[in-house]
């Protein structure tokens, strides 16, 4: 799997960032340890100056005693360790420690030099320097040394802060890169999800408004797309429409012959039973380009369907009418609870489609002398429109199938499994929504049409 964008980020920024802490780490150190130099080097010059200011001739030659400011100079709470001594014409030790080094090469000035003694290593000075008393010349060596404790004290303190710096700015950017990115990713999230959560045939395009500059091309592109495919989408609806279209002229017409040549006596039970048989199909295959070209018309029109001020109340009745002789023949008991009037904004034919389609499967899928009751009401701003049945109802696992195309729950009875998608699809292109329900006390089926009531004009 590809590595996340926060990874790649961080690894872009924190490798070359732990790179430049390590290199201008390095760089103060060695300015740090340079100024620990100096100054400690400065403090073994003086001290080396105090002892050999006290160095002077007695009745035996040169002495020196150490005075008590030379060594003052190095207090400090690291406790170094201090040495000295101090030789005479390079080979008499006047006072101090004979083990301290001193360098072969000495003349006139002052050398400075790490060595080492009583196994630490101490930095040191040798302080060379001439003293002329009655035309006598004696050069006196003025050595002090003294341990490293002070001096990688100050080295510490000059370097740790600058470290500690440079790592709390790692550590802060390490935190941020993420964080930042977790902000600044949501508006693709919120893509995602626009995306993700849309109907498969909703196909306008994405907002980008919302979204940062260096999305919008891929916001475009997708957008780009989904113009494509709602091109092919609606070429393709078209086809179907046009085909059904075109197929029911000639489909009334075999109707029509079918029923002639069933009208004429054959004389052969087989051939009047193939009749029966084709005028099934026939019958069959209408209602089916029936259904698909109201769903291919339902889908190719763009919501909100308001066309035309339309009285629910006379759709249902009208529809209640076309019904009645169907429903009288099984002893089904036909029953509406209308207000006077409920006006939607919409299609004419699409809404009369929509209710036929409930009624028309309260109806068929209600058992003999069954009950389907048809109630329109206005109820506030929202028009209801529920059709109930004391039928077999639909299992709640297989509730939210049936509003798939071509999806048949019984095969006993004939359908083509388009109905209740046109109704969905319907009633979404006039703004409602379809639920449906068991009917009371769990019996039968309620399906319920919610929609907007048409402003008074
Ligand atoms: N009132 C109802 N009572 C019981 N089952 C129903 C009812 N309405 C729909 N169904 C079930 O839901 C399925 C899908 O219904 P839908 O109306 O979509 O298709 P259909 O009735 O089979 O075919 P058609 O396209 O001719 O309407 C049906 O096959 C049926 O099993
Ligand atoms: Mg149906």
């Amino acid at each position: 799997m590809a590595p996340s964008l926060r990874a790649r980020l961080l690894g872009w920024l924190l490798l070359p960032l732990a790179a430049f802490v390590v290199i201008t780490g390095a760089i103060s150190y060695d300015a740090a340890r340079q100024t620990a130099n100096l100054v400690q080097d400065s403090a073994l010059l003086s001290s080396a100056r105090t002892i050999v200011e006290d160095v002077d001739w007695d009745n035996s030659g040169l002495s020196a005693v150490i005075p008590p400011a030379a060594l003052e100079i190095f207090e400090s709470p690291y406790r170094d360790q201090v040495f000295y001594k101090v030789i005479a014409n390079d080979t008499r030790l006047l006072v101090g420690n004979p083990q301290l080094p001193v360098p072969s090469r000495l003349d006139s000035s002052p050398v400075f030099y790490d060595t080492g003694l009583d196994g630490q290593t101490v930095r040191a000075v040798a302080f060379p320097r001439l003293l002329y008393d009655a035309g006598k010349v004696d050069r006196v060596i003025v050595v002090v040394a003294k341990t490293q404790g002070s001096r990688e004290a100050m080295i510490s303190q000059l370097w740790h802060p600058q470290l500690i710096r440079q790592c709390l700015m790692l550590a802060l950017v390490a935190a941020l890169v993420p964080l930042g990115l977790t902000i600044e990713l949501r508006p693709l999230m919120k893509l995602k999800d626009d995306v993700a959560d849309r109907e498969p045939m909703q196909l306008e395009p994405i907002g980008a408004d919302h979204l940062p500059f260096e999305l919008r091309p891929i916001v475009d592109a997708i957008n780009q797309c989904i113009a494509r495919l709602k091109l092919h989408a609606t070429t393709q609806r078209q086809f179907i429409a046009d085909a059904a279209h075109q197929l029911r002229t000639p489909l009334t017409l075999l109707d029509t012959q079918i029923q002639y040549a069933c009208g004429r006596d054959h004389g052969d039970a087989s051939l009047e039973e193939a009749l029966v048989a084709i005028r099934r199909s026939s019958r069959k295959m209408t209602e089916m380009t029936n259904q698909l070209l109201l769903l291919a018309q339902a889908e190719s029109a763009s919501p909100p369907c308001t066309q035309a001020r339309i009285d629910m109340t006379a759709v249902v009745l009208s529809a209640l009418e076309e019904l009645i002789v169907a429903a009288e023949q099984r002893g089904i008991d036909l029953g509406a609870e209308l207000d006077d009037s409920v006006p939607v904004m919409g299609s004419a034919n699409l809404l009369s489609a929509m209710v036929m389609n409930l009624l028309d499967n309260a109806v068929r899928y209600s058992h003999d002398g069954g009950r389907v009751t048809a109630i329109c009401r206005r109820d506030g701003d929202g028009m209801e429109l529920r059709i109930a049945d004391n039928g077999p109802g639909i299992p709640a696992e297989l509730r939210a199938h049936v509003f798939e195309r071509f999806y048949r729950g019984s095969t006993e009875v004939e359908g083509t499994g388009l109905g209740l998608s046109i109704v969905r699809e319907i009633a979404h292109l006039h703004g409602g929504t379809v639920t449906i329900s068991p009917g009371e006390n769990r019996v039968g089926l309620v399906v319920t049409v919610r929609m907007q009531v048409a402003n008074q004009t």
